[in-house]
């Protein structure tokens, strides 16, 4: 917070700048066909954690993962068959498909918020292509707004709502669709639409039943929750206990023993994922200061702490 955001134009230069810093673990804002993202590299924890601390979202949402091809898609998904009569004609417009993830995967656990999907999308917009092709590698990217305000279609609607949060801003103008991209996920083989828009779909085509208090689409999958019993704010456990430290309590491991919030963010699915690989019954985790990052990763616990 309070570094001066940079306006990259949309040429040569503005993309090689863009994808150096993407490249150093900073946050760049770029423009797709939909919407604006707000892209961090998708292979690195902190930079994702600060995807989160930027918008000042109090929860962790899955992310979606922007690549420069189909190819990379499919190296980093694994596509049921239900997902390539979308795709016979190259990547369409305005799609984003919710698919497998394929392991060992590079993509940093927080990006999936602990889920074995992963969203992937290529966009068409040129611009979003060179950057991606410059950059070389996957960019995970909400819309690039504060949380709760609306998607941003122009750079000026990014700064309003970001500037002094991020490192830099790609100025491609306004968007072509100015609508988010439709997301698509698959039970086993048949498609299923989580959430509609830019990418129209047949009329048949199954939706995700609406639930009531519902909003975004990534409370309607399945949070993911470990198989043991999760206890919070304990400053020590007992022998039972998987301890998961935090700034001065060390724990058994700790998310991060100099108390940084989005090292601990970066950690968290990972850690969580580790207990049940373990086998650990009973997970004791460290109080974690209720502010910034820290609200998500409580937000988080309190879930899997709550009785099931
Ligand atoms: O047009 C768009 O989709 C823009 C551009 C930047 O790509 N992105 C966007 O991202 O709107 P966001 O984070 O605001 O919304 C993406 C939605 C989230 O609500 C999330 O729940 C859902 O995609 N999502 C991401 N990964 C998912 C997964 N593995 N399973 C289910 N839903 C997922
Ligand atoms: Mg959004």
């Amino acid at each position: 917070m309070g570094e001066r955001t940079e306006i990259l134009t949309a040429d040569k230069r503005g993309v090689a700048r863009a994808a150096a810093l993407l490249r150093e673990g900073r946050l760049v804002a770029f423009p797709t066909e939909t919407v604006y993202g707000l892209g961090a590299d998708a292979r690195n924890g902190d930079a994702v954690a600060g995807v989160f601390e930027a918008k000042g979202r109090p929860s962790f949402n899955p992310l979606i993962v922007h690549v420069a091809t189909a190819e990379f898609a499919r190296e980093i998904g694994v596509f049921p068959k239900g997902a390539e009569p979308f795709l016979e004609g190259g990547w369409p417009s305005g799609l984003t498909l919710v698919v497998p993830l394929r392991q060992p995967s590079p993509i940093a656990s927080l990006v999936m918020a602990g889920q074995p999907t992963v969203a992937l999308r290529v966009p068409v917009l040129p611009l979003a292509r060179e950057l991606l092709e410059a950059f070389g590698g996957p960019v995970a990217a909400p819309s690039a707004n504060p949380s709760g305000r609306v998607s941003p279609t122009t750079a000026a609607h990014v700064g309003s709502g970001l500037e002094g949060r991020i490192s830099a801003v790609l100025d491609g103008g306004q968007t072509p669709a100015g609508l988010e991209s439709t997301i698509i996920g698959f039970q086993v083989d048949e498609p299923v639409v989580f959430r509609e828009g830019a990418f129209p779909v047949r009329e048949d085509l199954a939706r995700l039943a609406p639930k009531a208090g519902v909003t975004a689409p990534g409370q309607l999958a399945t949070h993911y929750a470990p198989l043991g019993r999760v206890r919070m704010n304990a400053e020590s456990a007992e022998t039972s206990e998987w301890h998961l430290g935090f700034g001065d309590v060390a724990g058994d491991v700790s998310l991060s023993s100099s108390g940084d919030l989005r090292e601990a963010a970066a950690a968290l699915f990972s850690r969580l994922h580790e207990a049940d690989a373990r086998g650990e019954t009973q997970i004791a985790v460290a109080p974690i200061p209720d502010v910034g990052l820290g609200r998500a990763i409580n937000d988080r616990l309190r879930r899997a702490a709550a009785p099931r």
